[in-house]
């Protein structure tokens, strides 16, 4: 049965509406043939996304992007073997758009479902194969740090469904520390982008706000916001045009301190698992999430890459902010399991509200089980 499954092509659609994107995608095996996105720019306006008004625009947008994805795929819709669907964690309104679609797809069309979380999907955005199929993807186990808007994980990821999770954040995400520090500066949602955008003009050296102190393999974020935020209400009581004079420094700036919060706990978290099954883990680490697209994050792997010989795995800028061929690679892999959905699922706002049986919270000391290669 599954050796069937591996020697026929196997085409899956992928659906992705977990926030703000809409997007579908169709792969062939491990290889992407089509990935459309329809961003909502209704959100700019209100600095943040609008539960509501996302629901309301994945409607709109959801049969033009799945009819424009498998048409850019070059095939028929009867020749999909099934639908793969982020099912949480996300704003349960736009998920619900997903979910639904995909389940009246999959009851018209007789194909299966195929359930998938979109934090192991931003993950397993490694193993999609460029056509020549050359590309490199990690070993396992390796380690992964998920940054996104919602997460800033370390994820230690024994095999494509075997994943812990390490290190997270103790209050905001590496990406709300971003848009918050744009909000601060005024810019347009989300702000994470035009930060990066700026801070290629800027000295990342002018200006220094508070590191955090926090043990371990976690992160906290909420400290350097408010440090930024007092950092420029007082310098604006002297100079009104204080942001607008020096904003490629303040982008600068603020992105190298997240940056460097970021590439400290890598290379905690790299020594401690070389140094607790030296034997276990080859040095690969990738990078996942909307975050893991910032120029300074990718740079500042590259120069750790240089250093200290670590394996890194950059997802290509397509793959790093939410896409729907994550959702469709994750989707095979569940497919080759025969780890099929259920029209009863429904979907999930938060990785905790469901215990996702692939996903383990617990100490780095008691998760370390040793993993044979
Ligand atoms: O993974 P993602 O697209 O959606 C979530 O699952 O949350 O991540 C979105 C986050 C936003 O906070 C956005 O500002 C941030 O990723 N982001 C960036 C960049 N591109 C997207 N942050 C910094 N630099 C970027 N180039
Ligand atoms: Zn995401």
């Amino acid at each position: 049965m599954v050796l069937s499954r591996l020697i026929m092509q196997t085409y899956i659609l992928g659906i992705e509406s977990s926030c703000d994107d809409t997007s579908a995608a169709v792969i062939l095996d491990d290889v992407i043939l089509s990935n459309v996105t329809a961003s909502q720019d209704v959100h700019q306006k209100f600095g943040g996304v609008v539960p509501e008004l996302a629901s309301r625009a994945h409607q709109q947008n959801i049969i033009p992007v799945i009819e424009t994805a498998i048409q850019k795929a070059n095939i028929v819709k009867n020749q999909l073997s099934a639908i793969a669907f982020t099912r949480g964690p996300g704003l349960l309104g736009s998920l619900l758009v997903g979910t639904s679609f995909a389940k009246a797809f999959s009851l018209g069309l007789n194909r299966p479902l195929l359930e998938v979380d979109h934090l192991q999907a931003h993950i397993l955005s490694h193993f999609i194969r460029n056509t020549d199929r050359t590309n490199p993807i990690p070993r396992f186990p390796f380690l992964c740090l998920t940054v996104s808007g919602g997460h800033t994980q370390f994820v230690l990821v024994r095999d494509y469904f075997v994943m812990e999770i390490i290190g997270q954040t103790i209050d905001d995400a590496a990406g709300e520390a971003f848009d918050k520090a744009a909000k601060i500066m005024g810019l347009p949602y989300p702000g994470g982008p035009l930060i990066d955008k700026l801070a290629q003009q800027g000295d990342p050296r002018r200006f220094t706000f508070a590191k955090p102190n926090i043990p371990g393999l976690d992160f906290s974020f909420s400290g350097l916001k408010t440090s930024f935020l007092y950092f420029i209400r007082d310098e604006l009581k002297t100079d009104p045009d204080f942001i607008e004079k020096n904003k490629e420094d303040l982008a600068a700036s603020i992105q190298s301190s997240i940056v460097d919060i970021l590439m400290l706990k890598c290379k905690m978290a790299m020594d401690k698992i070389r140094a607790v099954h030296p034997m276990s883990l080859w040095p690969d680490i990738a990078i996942a999430g909307g975050v893991s697209a910032n120029s300074g994050l990718r740079r500042a792997l590259e120069n750790a890459r240089d250093k200290f010989g670590w394996n890194i795995f950059i997802p290509p800028i397509q793959y790093s902010t939410d896409n729907a061929a994550m959702i469709a690679i994750a989707g095979y892999f569940k497919f080759l399991k025969g780890e099929f959905g259920s029209q009863s699922a429904t979907p999930y706002a938060r990785s905790n509200g469901v215990k996702s049986k692939f996903i383990i919270c617990s100490p780095v000391s008691q998760t370390f089980h040793h993993t044979q290669r």
